[in-house]
């Protein structure tokens, strides 16, 4: 792989997605890109840098990108997210879907589904009949085969361990992939839809959401397409919702002024009231 493939594969997935593609990952687009020649048969980078720019490479530029995503994920990573959307966020609105009103919750990185997951296990836990109400996590992501694992929600039996004791009983089944898997219950995927969805394009959705998870993305992103997203998310966000964001992350741009901290890298709308010592 020649300095110019390289150049010419991260000016791709910069345009596609925003992610930044640094010097520092030159042995890790090595690899990654390495396996899509060898799935197309194609011998030399150069060949494969030209077939995936030219109109005929559409499908790979997919391929290419979805290669090139960084997946990491966990059950309740961050656990203190989980508790104060446990506390804070999903009491009143739960009391809300109650009464009929319709309540949405966002995974905006989803990648394999353990966040969309442990936000559906933290809200089954609090009402155990979520599903015969108007309350639902939106799950989405980039990366189309990641999300196929997701929806999938089949996992190996070592990750149990990540999810607390009284929500794996709740919550997991044993899988009919074999004994080394645990799957999703049916009440759980019932309360999560998977979508695609490219947080640098035009989003779909309108209603606003009581939670936004955007972990662990936006340090992938250059400064200025983070403050664009930030921007956009931000006005989603319900007046008495919350934003979590990753350990290493922060909000950026001007939508920065419109929140407040309320917890760690745990947002809310500025307008709402913060908590004593917290602003
Ligand atoms: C490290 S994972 C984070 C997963 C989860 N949010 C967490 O914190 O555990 C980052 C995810 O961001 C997704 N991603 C990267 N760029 C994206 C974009 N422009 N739009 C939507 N998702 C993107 C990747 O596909 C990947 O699944």
């Amino acid at each position: 792989m020649t300095a110019a493939d390289f150049a010419a594969i991260a000016e791709l997935i910069y345009a596609d997605s925003g992610i930044v593609l640094g010097e520092n990952k030159v042995m890790l687009v090595y690899s990654r890109v390495a396996k899509r020649l060898r799935a197309l048969r194609m011998t030399d980078f150069g060949t494969y840098c030209a077939f995936v720019r030219s109109p005929q490479g559409g499908e790979e530029r997919g391929h290419l990108l979805n290669a090139l995503t960084t997946n990491v994920t966990s059950f309740f990573r961050e656990k203190h997210h989980f508790d104060h959307l446990a506390t804070t966020i999903l009491p009143p609105a739960i009391q809300a879907a109650r009464r009929g009103a319709r309540v949405r919750l966002w995974s905006s990185a989803c990648s394999s589904g353990q966040e969309p997951y442990s936000i559906a296990l933290t809200l089954l836990c609090l009402m155990p009949d979520a599903g015969s109400f108007d309350i639902r996590i939106l799950a989405t992501d980039i990366d189309n085969d990641i999300l196929e694992t997701a929806r999938r929600g089949v996992y190996p039996r070592n990750l149990a361990g990540e999810i607390p004791p009284d929500l794996r009983r709740r919550g997991i089944v044993a899988s009919n992939a074999g004994p080394d898997c645990f799957a999703m219950s049916d009440d759980v995927r019932a309360l999560v839809a998977f979508r695609t969805l490219n947080l640098v394009r035009t989003w779909p959705m309108r209603a606003r959401f009581q939670a936004i998870f955007c972990r662990n993305v936006m340090i992938y992103l250059d400064h200025e397409t983070q403050s664009q997203i930030w921007a956009r998310m931000v006005p989603l966000l319900s007046d008495d919702g919350a934003l979590y964001i990753g350990h290493s992350e922060r909000v950026c741009g001007p939508a920065a002024g419109l929140l407040h901290l309320d917890g760690i890298t745990t947002y809310r709308p500025a307008d709402h009231a913060p908590r004593r010592g917290q602003r």
